[in-house]
C-alpha cells in the first residue's frame, strides 16, 4: 500500500499502519530501489514482518509496489520521502526492530558528503526510533562511504559497530548485481544502539477532519482589490527552520476569489501546498490552506497562510482574525 505524508499520523502506529499484523515485528527499508530486496528477506521469516518502505523516486515506487503485490506481503507501507523526515515524523520512538540501507547513493564528489544519509545526527535519530536490541543493517559496494558511516556512527556517540556477512537477500538487489557482475565486492555492518537516545517529533499534523483548525485569517479586502500581476515573495523564519516562497496567485472563476500557490521547504521536507481566499457571505474573504494534496500542516505551511495573508495586508485588506 502506498501512503502519502498527509496520510500518516505524527507519530504513526502499527496499529493503525498494519491493523491485521500490529504485534508483528517492524522493518523499514530505506532506498529500496526496485523492492526486490524485501520479497526475499521476508521469506526468511516464518511469518513477514511488518515492512516500511521509504524512497525518494516515485518511479521506484509503483515497481515495488508491483513486486511486493506478486508476493503477496500485503503487511507493507510504502512512501515517498526523504528518510530523515519519516523518521523523524512519522515512525514513533523505539517503534522499529531493524532498519536497512542497502547501498545508499555513495556521494563520491569532494564537497557532497553533507548529502550522505548515514552521518552521525542520523545515527542518533535511528537510535531513537529503534526499540531496543534492534539494529540497522548497512550493505554497500563503497569502500569509502562505507568506512565514513562507521566513523559517524562511532561520532554519534549512541551506536555500535560490528562488521559480518550480509543478509542473502542484500546481495540480490538492483545495485547488487551491478556491483557484482562487475566484480566487485560488498561491505556490511550492523549498527545496534548503545544508549537511550531521545530524539522529538517535529510539529507536524494532518489536515484536520474538523476544519475550524485549519491555518486560516478572515479579513475584508478593499472595494477595488482586483489583482492583475504577482511578484514571488520569499520569506524566511529567522530562526532557519523555514523558507516559503510564494511563487503565483490564481483567480478562481468558480468561487469568485483567488488560490495562492505557496512552495514550503524546512528541515528535509518540501511542500507545494495552496492557500485559497473565498468571499463569504458577510463581505469579508477566508484566508485558507486547501485540502487539495494533502499538505501536512507545519510551522512552514503556517508561514505560508500568514504571508499570503501579509500580501493582502500589503494590499490594502484589514484583517479581522488570524487563525495561524
Ligand atoms: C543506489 S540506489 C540503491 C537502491 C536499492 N537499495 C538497491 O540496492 O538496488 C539508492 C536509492 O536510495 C534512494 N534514496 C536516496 N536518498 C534517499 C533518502 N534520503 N530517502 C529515501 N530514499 C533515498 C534513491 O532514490 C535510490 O533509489
Amino acid at each position: 500500500m502506498i501512503v502519502r505524508l498527509g496520510d500518516f499520523r505524527f507519530p504513526d502506529t502499527p496499529d493503525r499502519l498494519y491493523p491485521r499484523t500490529p504485534q508483528r515485528p517492524w522493518v523499514l527499508e530505506i532506498g529500496f530501489g526496485d523492492g526486490r530486496f524485501w520479497p526475499h528477506h521476508a521469506r526468511s521469516f516464518p511469518e513477514a514482518p511488518n515492512y516500511l518502505g521509504v524512497e525518494l523516486s516515485g518511479v521506484s515506487l509503483l515497481k515495488a509496489q508491483r513486486r511486493l503485490n506478486a508476493a503477496g506481503l500485503d503487511n507493507a507501507v510504502l512512501t515517498k520521502l526523504p528518510a530523515d523526515v519519516l523518521l523523524r515524523e512519522v515512525v514513533p520512538a523505539g517503534g522499529l526492530d531493524r532498519i536497512v540501507v542497502n547501498f545508499p547513493d555513495p556521494w563520491p564528489k569532494a564537497g557532497h558528503t553533507d548529502h550522505r544519509l548515514l552521518r552521525a545526527p542520523f545515527f542518533r535519530l535511528a537510535a531513537s526510533r529503534l526499540k531496543p536490541g534492534g539494529d540497522l543493517l548497512l550493505t554497500t559496494d563503497h569502500d569509502e562511504y562505507f568506512d565514513f558511516a562507521v566513523a559517524e556512527a562511532h561520532a554519534s556517540g549512541v551506536m555500535a559497530v560490528q562488521t559480518a556477512e550480509p543478509p542473502a537477500a542484500a546481495l540480490e538487489t538492483k545495485y547488487a548485481l551491478k556491483w557484482r557482475d562487475l566484480g566487485l565486492g560488498v561491505h556490511h555492518a550492523r549498527f545496534t544502539p548503545t544508549a537511550a537516545v531521545t530524539v522529538p517529533h517535529g510539529a507536524a499534523q494532518p489536515y484536520p477532519e474538523d476544519e475550524s483548525t485549519v491555518p486560516h485569517a478572515v479579513l475584508t479586502l478593499p472595494a477595488t482589490f482586483a489583482p492583475t500581476d504577482f511578484d514571488k515573495v520569499t520569506q524566511r523564519d529567522p530562526g532557519g527552520a523555514w523558507t516559503v516562497i510564494l511563487l503565483d496567485l490564481y483567480g478562481s472563476l468558480r468561487r469568485d476569489g483567488w488560490v495562492a500557490l505557496a512552495h514550503v521547504v524546512e528541515d528535509g521536507l518540501t511542500q507545494e501546498v495552496l492557500v485559497g481566499i473565498t468571499p463569504r457571505e458577510d463581505g469579508t474573504h477566508l484566508v485558507r490552506l486547501a485540502k487539495f494534496g494533502g499538505p501536512v500542516i507545519t510551522p512552514g505551511v503556517k508561514a505560508a497562510v500568514a504571508a499570503v495573508t501579509g500580501w493582502l495586508e500589503g494590499h490594502g485588506a484589514v484583517v479581522r482574525h488570524r487563525g495561524y
